[in-house]
């Protein structure tokens, strides 16, 4: 989390940095702040609590001629250290104002350092452990063994950090100059003509560029107008970067006319689903994107563990269903926060599947970095090219649905599905547990679910009148079996985040093991059902679960496939999908999940892409 972006070039540095934080904001909105350099000895600051429009509100009063300057660095922040207060966003400076720093990450051992500067009689004005840095800085530069060096003044502090950390100073001695550097969380440079760019993400400067470079684990980059140079924190040059272009456009990083990010990335759901299967079947086969796993190993994998957070979780529970299911492996599925620290069993002969929209959550990583250190291997499932989770796993598959800016997973969720689909096809397909026949024929089903996604779509205006009628109720519960039981938990948790309601979801069969003390009169219930050809005796069984809640005046909500008219008498409003294969039906029942929580929220005023105390990528445990 945070957004952080640097430019260095002849364009007007603050216009640049204000339009970047814009498009990164969703990484995290709790402060935002800008520093712009113009060869005077103080860099021009100016840094507000809370959205970007407080920033841009205070600039305009402190009159915008007075951060004039092309070079410039900018911070949107989601807090770690230290309250969401204009003390604490970013950027820092030191105490003559000539450094600046602006962080992303945690700063693990700041409390020795600040110790330290504080014994050496530095005042630190805020509670971050980010300050350290800028001091430190400060102080190499000004005496020892790095004086008057810039760069090596920043690498000499780099090398005493530990955490995860992605830092950028500038100094009002070196204007043209911008020195910056990555542990764990990302970096991307953007390369232009006489002009160069940092950020957290692409989105910021795919305006200017779309030419970029991916940084390495432990390495800084100096960019200046007419290049950058990379080392590592030793400054020992040719250390491999990734040069890569970028091919998602800016209209793709924009609400394409909608009000929400969230309500755009919903309608980009056929294409995400389309775009994902794009290229996986080849000359009769799956392939996967980036595939460091041998075939052999592939065929003697004996246990699959997934692990994921959220609504990447939820994904994972489905990849259980069809995994078990085409290859006959055991799966376990894991919160990725749980998972390391319970000593799970793993070997060489383990697949761990790893599922992250942003590639950056940091349990996940860790959940990665201890199955590879008990020599597991891993696949990661991941959106985002090039990112930290996807660069550590032996395997890589992507979902390629372009930047999810909204908050709450979406496109993300239903790409992931699809992605865990191929996983099973390409384990099903090395081991023999299903003929090439069998492979074909599953992948050209789920060749035909972004048109029934779409015609889910369909049902948008319908599923909104509904959510507007049960907008204000205090609790919604949520009931599904088999793969519907994941999509209760997610469309739960999209209420949950994005109307603050309490929200529940439970599998069907476990309603009279407690659950069903909380229906009352008026409480509504969304039931997900199966498919009545397909899951014939879950169906008849979910189908006695509605008819309980709703003789204890439970009102219902029932997604069913086209046609299943047996459910209809238990249906207060009936929201209908396309019959699709058993195991393909969340693809489906999600979407109406997704519109009714977005409608809620929107009907008690919520801002949906961006819900109240949460950020897009959790980047700290
Ligand atoms: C919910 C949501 C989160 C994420 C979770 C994992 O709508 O978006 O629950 O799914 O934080 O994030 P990634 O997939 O980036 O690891």
């Amino acid at each position: 989390m945070c957004g952080i972006v640097g430019y260095v070039g002849y364009r007007d540095a603050l216009g640049v940095v204000v339009d970047a934080l814009r498009r990164m904001e969703y990484r995290g909105y709790d402060s935002a702040g800008v520093a712009i350099l113009d060869g005077a000895s103080e860099i021009a600051v100016e840094r507000k609590a809370g959205r970007l429009a407080n920033l841009e509100a205070e600039l305009a009063e402190a009159g915008v001629a007075n951060f004039a300057g092309t070079t410039g660095m900018g911070h949107t922040r989601w807090a770690t250290h230290g309250a969401p207060t204009d003390r604490n966003a970013h950027p820092h400076r030191d105490t003559t104002g000539a450094v600046a720093v602006v962080h992303n990450g945690i700063i693990e051992n700041f409390a020795p350092l600040r110790h330290e500067l504080e014994s050496a009689g530095v005042e630190l004005r805020s509670d971050t452990d980010t300050e350290v840095a800028v001091h430190l800085v400060s102080r190499a530069y000004t005496s020892g063994p790095t004086a008057g060096d810039f760069v090596a003044s920043a690498l000499s502090v780099l090398r005493r950090l530990e955490g995860a950390f992605t830092l950028v100073f500038t100094h009002a001695e070196h204007p043209g100059t911008i020195v910056a550097a990555r542990r764990s969380t990302p970096l991307v440079v953007g390369v232009g003509k006489g002009e160069m760019f940092i950020a957290s993400d692409v989105t910021a400067f795919i305006e200017y560029t779309r030419d970029a470079v991916e940084l390495g684990q432990d390495q800084v980059v100096v960019i200046t107008a007419d290049g950058y140079a990379v080392t590592d924190f030793d400054g020992n040059s040719g250390v491999p970067t990734r040069p890569f272009t970028i091919d998602w456009d800016l209209a793709a990083a924009e609400k394409g006319g909608h009000d929400y990010f969230m309500l755009k990335e919903i309608e980009e759901q056929p294409a995400g689903v389309a775009e994902t299967l794009i290229g996986h079947f080849d000359n009769g086969r799956i392939v996967l994107d980036e595939q460091r796993l041998a075939d052999q190993e592939l065929r003697e994998f004996d246990k699959v563990f997934v692990v994921a957070c959220g609504s990447s979780y939820h994904a994972g529970l489905l990849a259980k269903y069809a995994i078990e299911h085409w290859t006959r492996l055991p799966v376990e599925v894991e919160l990725a926060s749980e998972f390391r620290y319970r000593d799970p069993v793993l070997d060489r002969s383990t697949l761990v599947v790893a599922i992250s929209q942003s590639g950056e959550t940091a349990d996940t990583l860790e959940a990665v970095r201890h199955a590879k250190e008990q020599k597991a291997r891993v696949l990661a499932i991941c959106n985002t090219n090039g990112a930290q989770i996807p660069r550590e796993s032996d395997a890589v598959l992507y979902t390629r649905t372009g930047p999810e800016i909204g908050v709450a997973s979406t496109k993300a969720f239903l790409t992931q599905i699809t992605a865990n689909y191929l996983v099973g096809l390409a384990l099903a397909q090395a081991r023999g547990t299903k003929y090439p026949d069998e492979v074909a024929g599953e992948f050209a089903q789920l060749e035909a679910m972004p048109e029934l996604v779409a015609r889910v779509l369909e049902t948008a205006p319908q599923v909104r009148e509904i959510a507007r009628r049960f907008a204000r109720a205090s609790t919604v519960l949520f009931l599904g079996r088999h793969v519907g039981y994941p999509v209760a938990l997610e469309g739960a948790l999209k209420l949950k985040e994005l109307a603050y309601m309490h929200a529940e979801g439970f599998a069907g069969g476990e309603l009279k093991h407690g659950p069903i003390a909380l229906i009352e009169d008026g409480l509504p219930v969304i039931v997900v059902m199966p498919s009545p050809k397909g899951r014939a005796v879950l169906h008849s069984k979910l189908l006695s679960n509605i008819r309980e809640i709703q003789a204890r005046g439970a009102r219902t909500i029932v997604i069913a496939e086209e046609g299943d008219d047996t459910v209809r008498p238990f249906a207060d409003h009936l929201i209908e999908i396309p019959a699709a294969p058993t195991l393909f039906q969340p693809l489906l029942s999600t979407v109406p999940l997704q519109i009714f929580a977005a409608e809620v929220a929107q009907t008690r005023g919520y801002d949906i892409d961006k819900p109240r105390n949460l950020a897009k990528s959790v980047t700290v445990e």
